[in-house]
């Protein structure tokens, strides 16, 4: 597929989707969040990737969607359109997706770090909710993820107020996996991306499922949930793999990588 708003690119397992709008500070068009969706679509679907990265330019992740696109539309044009109801469409891969955050990731660019798996920042990084200094709320999940990730008091705050929060606020938010300096950012996300694809990938794929059903569920039925696919990992080859590479003390050659 060819992309004119994203770069693509794969490194071993590792499929990278880097956002290349420079001059709208990767604001999210139409146009983009359609060829992050075909591209995340297409390496999930690709057995040879088994951890996708997003990342931005130094200046911005996303500085949200595109205010200049949306400002004339209608109520009618968005209700037709379900109108950001793509951004299900990234959530629902199965494949674990890193993201690489320096600079700005405001609005519906917070809410693309946060649909992510493992949030990793720069200490650049700036996080929020500003929609509501344009007259709208957020709507790709911001009002949602925001609170499960910060808690009411600090969502509620960031969506109320539109104030950004740096990197070293997020982290202590309970927002980001971690922070690194702003230069080691895209070395280390690709090194956690990678570290990620050379597990097993239908095993890291229970892991990310199992995690996601927290906060989708209560605690007995999560707990349950766990335990039925934890059960279901002994009938991979990857765990008898793995737990004899343990006992012969070698490196695991899992067979589905
Ligand atoms: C369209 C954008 C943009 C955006 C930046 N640009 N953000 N274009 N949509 N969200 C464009 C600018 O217009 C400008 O282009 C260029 O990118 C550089 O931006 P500047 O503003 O000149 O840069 P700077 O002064 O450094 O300020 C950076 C910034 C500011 C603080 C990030 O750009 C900003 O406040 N942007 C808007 C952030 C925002 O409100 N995001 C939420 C969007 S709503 P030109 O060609 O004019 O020089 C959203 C809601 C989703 O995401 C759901 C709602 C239904």
């Amino acid at each position: 597929t060819d992309y004119d708003t994203i770069l693509l690119d794969r490194k071993g397992r590792v499929g990278i989707i880097t956002l290349n709008r420079p001059k709208a500070l990767n604001a999210l068009n139409t146009q983009l969040l359609r060829e992050i969706v075909t591209a995340v679509e297409e390496l999930d679907t690709d057995s040879n990737i088994g951890a996708i990265l997003i990342t931005g330019s130094d200046r911005a992740f996303a500085a949200g969607a595109d205010i200049k696109e949306m400002h004339t539309k209608s109520y009618m044009d968005v209700y037709l359109d379900d109108f950001f109801s793509i951004g299900d469409r990234i959530a629902a891969a199965r494949t674990p997706i890193i993201a690489a955050v320096a600079g700005y990731a405001l609005g519906g660019g917070c809410e693309l770090a946060m649909m992510c798996d493992i949030l990793l920042a720069a200490d650049t990084a700036k996080f929020g909710q500003p929609e509501i200094k344009l007259g709208v709320i957020p709507g790709i999940g911001g009002s949602q993820r925001l609170t499960r990730a910060v808690g009411k008091a600090k969502a509620m705050e960031l969506c109320l107020t539109g104030r950004t929060m740096d990197a070293e606020e997020a982290e202590r938010a309970g927002l980001l996996s971690r922070i690194v300096p702003a230069a080691d950012l895209f070395d280390e996300a690709l090194q956690t991306a990678t570290t990620v694809a050379e597990m097993s990938l239908p095993i890291a794929m229970m892991a990310k499922e199992a995690v996601n059903r927290a906060f989708e569920t209560t605690l007995t039925e999560g707990i349950r949930f766990e335990r039925r696919v934890f059960h279901s990992t002994f009938a991979t080859e990857d765990q008898k793999e793995g737990m004899a590479a343990f006992v012969e003390k070698r490196t695991p050659q899992f067979t589905h990588r």
